[in-house]
């Protein structure tokens, strides 16, 4: 694996940006996989700034996100369908029908899970799939567990994830307790992994995924086993490797 230690968390979105960037340059149709939460926004700006300088062309790129909450309306500012469109999507030309996300709406989520692991094993599988990683080492909504789930899935929400996902929620009681999540085997069949992770936070979570034993209570510590895996992290996120 390789690991690149920056600055500062603009610099981290920046290098993130290059590496999606050369992918779209090199193979235009790319399936990229795309994540949510604070930490891949510097990503998102920089993509959009180097789309509006005519360097990155999204017209035949296809994506993948991770995860979604379950009953959450996507019109909810804190739904991740929100999210994608508010920070990235409604900035770059995407055809809207090469966007795919989970649907946590649907009436029956396991056969939503299937119909989502049909999709992308129809689309070829996932060329670049970009991570964060939660402060328990999750990666989607992959929580901590006895063992790596390979197909999407209904996850229970831990506590640790709730508390740290409440920061966008009003209240801690308004922030879902389940989600759909790519499961492992789609997020590690991907061809390239680039996972960011910036701030204090994540120091813990980054050290056991690269220093520790490979353990479903660390999910990202699969990623160790991954041909292809670049860790972009800021000082901060690298201070306790
Ligand atoms: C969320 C998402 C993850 C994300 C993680 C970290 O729960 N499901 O995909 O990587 O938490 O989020 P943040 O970047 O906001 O710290």
């Amino acid at each position: 694996m390789q690991v690149h230690l920056y600055d500062s968390s603009a610099q981290v979105g920046q290098a993130a940006a290059i590496l999606i960037g050369a992918q779209l340059i090199g193979k235009p149709g790319s399936v990229l996989g795309l994540a949510t939460g604070s930490t891949p926004i510097p990503t998102y700006r920089e993509l959009i700034r180097m789309h509006r300088a005519g360097a990155v062309d999204f017209s035949s790129a296809v994506s993948f996100n991770l995860d979604e909450y379950c009953r959450l309306p996507e019109q909810h500012p804190c739904s991740y369908h929100y999210f994608m469109r508010n920070e990235f999507f409604n900035h770059v030309n995407f055809a809207p029908s090469n966007t795919h996300m989970p649907n946590g709406n649907a009436v029956d989520l396991l056969a939503e899970c299937a119909r989502y692991d049909q999709v992308i094993a129809k689309a070829g599988g996932i060329d670049l799939q970009l991570l964060g990683i939660g402060r328990n080492g999750h990666i989607g909504f992959n929580e901590p567990s006895d063992q790596f789930v390979y197909g999407c899935h209904v996850v229970k929400l831990t506590p640790s994830t709730i508390q740290a996902n409440r920061r966008f929620f009003d209240t801690e009681a308004d922030v879902p307790r389940e989600a759909i999540s790519l499961g492992i085997g789609s997020i590690i069949s991907a061809k390239r992994i680039v996972l960011l992770a910036t701030g204090y936070d994540k120091a813990q979570a980054v050290c056991r995924a690269i220093r520790e034993d490979i353990d479903p209570a660390t999910q990202a510590s699969i990623l160790r086993t991954h041909p292809d895996v670049i860790f972009l992290l800021d000082r901060a996120a690298a201070s306790k490797l």
